[in-house]
């Protein structure tokens, strides 16, 4: 592994993510990945290990806010398990919004049961028929009075269903587009706020994924986030803070596969000899190797770059998720290759492995939307300069 010069708080924390993950997530991946059980006893011990706060300000209850340490436990957790991976990266992902757009009443209520693990917060954008399309949303939010009315289906929502607090974009103004959509905090229990069948999904089995329903659901003005018509902007800017998080998902996945194909190679003989020193299984390892430490510079890149406050990052964290993802897709590809049939049979981890690399190329946004988002970047970047 390259020296990523990880400061001592750094370490702690992945020494901390990985210890936690492995006591408790890796007995227990292959029953989760079989029965689709949500991983709460993981997720009870990283809340006691104080993990869960690491994206969140000491003010309002967390031990950040840091996004390299958040992607450092999300890469450990990973590495053992991406069902236990996103559920933890998907909780940031459902405080983001809070985090970025609400007002001190909002950040002081919702944020330190959150940043404590004790409550899993989840994000509400996807819908049937607005998947890359975000601002094609159909959910709507009428606003009463002091309330909003909202109707309307969310499709695939991480952590739903599990979660407590849940930020959510609807349609104030339908006419309008991307302009006409607001963000909302919600928490599970209010009335006309009901949950879908979980998903029978390829991949990272045990998170949950859940459609969310409103029906005539009745929410304050209160909860609004930001203002009315920003929704589109915290939905984006929550997801260029979050991709990094993905990459990071991917990283640790890709990791765990290469880990595995290591072992093997060493362990198993063939032509009287380990397979490990055979050049042809040495250069698959060499690949997955340098694909990873790239993808892996990427992510932690990204992270530093908002942890140092840049503004400006969206080409960067899609840079990263779209790198990060791909290459675990490869890497974890090449794994089952290097276990050759065993790599293929369940008693191995590798093919849950790429069975949980997939998702990454398409939550988040897909990869396709990440280059045009990337392509988009680059354009205006080089127009500024002339
Ligand atoms: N930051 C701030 N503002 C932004 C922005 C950004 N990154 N991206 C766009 N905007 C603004 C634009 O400037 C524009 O503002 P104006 O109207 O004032 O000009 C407005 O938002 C609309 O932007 P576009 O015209 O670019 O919007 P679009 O309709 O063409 O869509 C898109 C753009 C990038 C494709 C967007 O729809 C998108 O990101 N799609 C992917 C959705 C996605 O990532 N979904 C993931 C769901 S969450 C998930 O998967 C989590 C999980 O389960 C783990």
């Amino acid at each position: 592994m390259l020296n990523y010069l990880l400061t001592e708080e750094q370490q702690m924390v992945r020494d901390l993510a990985r210890k936690v993950a492995r006591e408790k997530a890796l007995p227990k991946r292959a029953e989760w990945d079989e029965t689709g059980e949500f991983p709460w006893e993981a997720m009870r011990a990283f809340a006691a290990a104080d993990l869960c706060g690491l994206y969140v300000a000491e003010a309002y209850g967390g031990t950040g806010p840091s996004v390299m340490n958040f992607c450092l436990a999300t890469e450990e957790i990973s590495r053992v398990c991406g069902g236990v991976g996103v559920t933890f990266a998907a909780s940031a992902l459902g405080a983001v919004p809070i985090l970025l757009f609400g007002t001190e009443e909002q950040k002081k209520k919702y944020m330190p049961a959150i940043a404590s693990g004790s409550k899993l917060a989840a994000f509400g954008l996807t819908e049937a028929n607005a998947g890359s399309d975000a601002a094609g949303i159909e959910t709507t939010a009428i606003k009463e009075g002091d309330d909003y009315i909202l109707n309307g289906t969310k499709q695939w929502i991480t952590n739903g269903g599990e979660a407590e607090v849940y930020s959510i974009i609807a349609m104030t103004n339908r006419k309008k587009g991307a302009r006409g959509a607001s963000a909302f905090i919600l928490e599970k229990g209010t009335p006309g706020f009901g949950f879908g069948k979980k998903e029978n999904k390829m991949g990272i089995r045990c998170s949950a994924t859940r459609e969310l329903v409103f029906q005539d659901c009745k929410i304050h003005k209160s909860q609004l986030l930001g203002k009315e018509g920003m929704g589109f902007i915290v939905a984006m800017q929550t997801l260029d803070m979050t991709r990094p998080g993905i990459g990071a998902q991917a990283v640790g996945i890709a990791q765990g596969a290469l880990d595995e194909a290591l072992h093997y190679a060493r362990e198993r003989k063939q032509f009287g000899k380990p397979i490990a020193s055979i050049q042809a299984v040495q250069h698959i390892l060499a690949d997955m190797s340098t694909q990873l430490e790239a993808a892996r510079a990427l992510v932690y890149a990204t992270a530093r770059m908002i942890d140092a406050g840049h503004k400006e990052f969206t080409l960067a964290s899609s840079q990263a998720k779209l790198f990060a993802s791909d290459a675990a897709m490869k890497i974890t590809v090449d794994a089952i290759q290097v276990l050759g049939g065993y790599g293929y049979m369940k008693e191995y981890p590798v093919e849950k492995m790429m069975r949980d690399a997939k998702i990454t190329q398409i939550y988040e946004g897909t990869n396709q939307i990440q280059r045009n988002q990337i392509a988009l970047a680059l354009i205006k970047e080089n127009a500024s300069k002339k």
